[in-house]
């Protein structure tokens, strides 16, 4: 009895293989294109995914929440939240249709532990037509979930920017301040920058803008958000940390205290040096974690890619003339500046297109 029940459930989880349930949830991550490296003619998406049981227990998630901080914010950052306690779904094969595009793009299925329910694809989206932004929409169920994919070029100018204490500000040295920022606060962009990034989108020619942050997926609906509400002229995908919890205890202590930033962010250069290799970047970040190491060493990795580097020097930060010394190793003193508060305003007057940093 007990044997078939096992190997009833054993038959159902292998049938449900390759279908999204009723019971599932999908999350689409926006997302950029990119020239087929084989065939100028084909455009290909880099897209994640996360397909998650709908139902989500949030009584855990609640209870710390309320003994973290009781008053009356408490259902604003359980929604911020909610997706560290979802329960992702593996086995899941989704297809997306680009309305701009010749061909549907077919999603690699759905990982099982330690990402479970989580998916990177290269999918190839055919020819596509009509400027740089497009819809994608998830063809498997009744719901309408679709994502923004931000196409470019193969060469000219680009943009990777952090978002914590760079974009927005996070206060990621103070856990406190943090996590009251993140849950709790409208979410506010560092000041002057939304008009630098929108500036920089005219002199350097519509560059696509990509965000790499060391917050974990979970916080991507927020983030996006954020970016549509404060930065409109610089949106962008956003590539962010795979993490998962054993207990959702445990998300105040991840989201204020991210680990292995550095080779987390080196391998998203990667990434987006695979998809643009002759294209150059600005690179743009702070002080309070490893932006100054992570963009250095790209530029140690891939030279002129790295066109320039911008770190604002944040309070509080390690801000000592070593630590640059040290991180900026190798490059040349005229790729680098560390901006201050007041220097923001002056930044869209360097002439990156003509070779300034
Ligand atoms: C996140 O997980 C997916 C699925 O396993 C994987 O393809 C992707 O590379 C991971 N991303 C990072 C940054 O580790
Ligand atoms: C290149 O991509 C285009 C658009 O998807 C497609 O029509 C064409 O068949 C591809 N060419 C080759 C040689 O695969
Ligand atoms: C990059 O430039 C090289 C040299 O001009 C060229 O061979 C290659 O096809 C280009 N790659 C892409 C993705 O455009
Ligand atoms: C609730 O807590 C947050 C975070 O500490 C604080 O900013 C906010 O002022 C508090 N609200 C009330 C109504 O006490
Ligand atoms: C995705 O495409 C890029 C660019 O062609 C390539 O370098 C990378 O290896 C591909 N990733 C996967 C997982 O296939
Ligand atoms: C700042 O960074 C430098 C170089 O890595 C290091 O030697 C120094 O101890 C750091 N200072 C503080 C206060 O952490």
């Amino acid at each position: 009895m007990r044997f078939a029940a096992l190997l009833l459930s054993f038959v159902l989880a292998t049938a449900r293989a390759t279908l999204l349930e009723s019971a599932d949830e999908v999350l689409l991550f926006d997302a950029p294109a990119f020239q087929d490296p084989n065939n100028a003619s084909n455009s290909v998406i880099s897209l994640q995914s996360f397909v998650y049981h709908k139902q989500i227990d949030l009584t855990t998630l609640t209870n710390t929440l309320t003994a973290w901080e009781n008053n009356g914010s408490i259902d604003k950052a359980v929604e911020r939240l909610k997706l560290f306690a979802a329960v992702g779904v593996p086995g899941v094969s989704l297809s997306v249709d680009v309305a701009e595009c010749s061909e549907q793009a077919t999603l690699s299925a759905t990982s099982g532990l330690p990402d479970l329910g989580l998916a990177v694809t290269n999918a190839s989206i055919g020819r596509c037509e009509g400027g740089n932004t497009f819809t994608g929409t998830l063809l498997n169920n009744g719901d309408t979930i679709s994502t923004t994919i931000f196409s470019s070029g193969t060469d000219g100018f680009g943009v990777i920017s952090d978002i914590d204490d760079t974009a927005k500000v996070s206060h990621v040295l103070n856990k406190l301040e943090y996590v009251k920022t993140t849950l709790f606060d409208n979410p506010e962009p560092v000041p002057g920058m939304p008009n630098l990034y929108a500036s920089l989108a005219k002199t350097l020619d519509n560059p696509p803008f990509i965000y790499i942050t060391a917050s974990p997926y979970q916080l991507f609906p927020l983030l996006r958000d954020f970016l549509k509400a404060s930065f409109p002229n610089s949106l962008g995908p956003i590539f962010s940390q795979n993490l998962t919890l054993e207990d959702v205890t445990q998300v105040v202590d991840i989201i204020s205290n991210p680990n292995d930033i550095l080779d987390f962010k080196l391998s998203q250069i990667d990434r987006v040096q695979a998809m643009y290799p002759n294209k150059t970047f600005l690179t743009v970040g702070d002080s309070t974690q490893s932006d100054p190491e992570v963009y250095a060493g790209a530029y140690r990795k891939y030279g002129d890619f790295i066109r320039c580097i911008w770190i604002h020097r944040v309070d509080g930060a390690n801000n000592s003339y070593e630590r640059f010394i040290t991180a900026f190793e190798g490059v040349p003193k005229n790729k680098y500046r560390i901006y201050t508060d007041n220097d923001i305003a002056g930044l869209a007057d360097i002439d990156v297109a003509g070779g300034s940093c």
